[in-house]
């Protein structure tokens, strides 16, 4: 099976492992030898797989991360009386409030290996810059008047805007308005845990540059549509662009549902349109381990249901909807987060124009070629 194929669709019980349910021959009687070979093994850090086998290997992905939903409406005032009460700075570095998975035993995790968090910068502050293996982006959902400085280049936030820090790059943010700003950061921090692969360092106490270009020197030589500097030609893993503008986001969804209309294929199905954000120098994903694409869907769009292996999660950028994940259906709103465990189904339903964004582990999943996807209706 080539890997982006549609597999055989699910179970009609998505909650019955048959590799529990199967008469087990390996569960013999038991004696007093079979529990003393038991604690054998035990005393000798050995365990048996005939004992666990449905645990460890299950017949789909069965995510420990339940499908759920945070909303803008309530991280919002959390995130204001945090920046009231605690001050931004060295040793804790930024004032991010995760989003914590209620199926992750109290891991700071929005999935297995995806960190989400609401970040807050208060008038005038800085978050001194610092680095680290893990790689990050931040999502702007409203305001502006911040600056992220990485590696020295000073990057305006704006709404709408998607910006890189990839990992091991310098960065520190500095906020020139007498506004508070407040976005989200999304990480491979877990991901990172798992594989025990995290370095940090910290950087400088303020930023190394306060300056406040409209555009990064980045941006100047990297995002001139479709054109490409002859002194950067080589392959890189991580996007050297470090910010995605809105305007051109909006241009390319708004185009899609035009070419759509006069009759061009444009979309991903009708009424859907959609983009991923790419690294120039390959036309790959972004980061090596997150993928982050922007999604429009017209006023009354319903999308079909889909599984993918790997986990998402979504944020309303504006419009009304609802997002159904599973047996779960949410009426979103601006702002508000809705996390998608591996192998969930989940569809989009527009009452407005809908416009959403959504990061994935998918590079990940798809380099290690466990990439799985099922589209309701789509089945061969
Ligand atoms: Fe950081």
């Amino acid at each position: 099976m080539t890997q982006h194929d549609t597999v055989s669709s699910p179970s009609d019980h998505p909650h019955e492992n048959p590799l529990e349910d199967v008469h087990n021959v390996m569960a013999p009687e038991q004696t007093e030898a079979l529990e003393q070979l038991y604690t054998d093994f035990a005393a000798q850090h050995l365990s048996p797989l005939w004992t666990q086998l449905g645990e460890v290997m299950t017949d789909v992905p069965r995510s420990k991360a339940i499908p759920f939903v945070w909303r803008w409406n309530d991280l919002l005032p959390l995130a204001a009386r945090s920046g009231d009460l605690v001050p931004v700075g060295r040793g804790g570095e930024r004032r991010a409030i995760a989003l914590a998975n209620p199926g992750l035993k109290g891991r700071p995790y929005a999935t297995p290996t995806i960190w989400a968090a609401i970040q807050y910068l208060g008038p005038r502050e800085t978050a001194p810059e610092h680095r680290h293996s893990q790689n990050a982006f931040r999502f702007v959902v409203e305001g502006e008047g911040v600056w992220t400085v990485v590696n020295g280049d000073p990057v305006a936030m704006r709404r709408g805007d998607f910006l890189l820090t990839p990992g091991w790059n310098f960065h520190g943010h500095h906020n020139e308005t007498d506004h508070p700003m407040a976005w989200i950061d999304g990480l491979d921090v877990p991901l990172a845990e798992h594989l025990d692969v995290g370095f940090f360092e910290f950087g400088t106490e303020r930023v190394t540059d306060y300056s406040t270009p409209d555009v990064s020197r980045a941006e100047r030589l990297w995002a001139n549509p479709g054109l490409r500097p002859l002194s950067g030609l080589d392959s890189q893993v991580n996007s050297p662009i470090h910010a995605y503008r809105w305007e051109y986001t909006d241009r390319a969804l708004t185009a899609q549902l035009e070419l759509e209309a006069e009759g061009f294929p444009a979309t991903v199905e009708q009424g859907h349109a959609g983009i991923r954000y790419s690294n120039p120098t390959n036309g790959g994903d972004v980061m090596s381990t997150l993928r982050a694409e922007f999604h429009r869907l017209r006023e009354g769009t319903q999308t079909a249901s889909r599984r993918e292996v790997g986990s998402s999660v979504w944020q309303v950028f504006d419009g009304r909807g609802e997002i159904v994940v599973a047996d779960q259906v949410w009426q979103v709103d601006r702002g508000d987060l809705v996390v998608v465990p591996s192998w969930e189904p989940w569809e989009l339903r527009a009452e407005t124009q809908l416009d959403l964004f959504r990061f994935s582990d998918a590079p990940v999943i798809e380099r290690l070629a466990f990439d799985r996807t099922f589209v309701a209706g789509r089945e061969r």
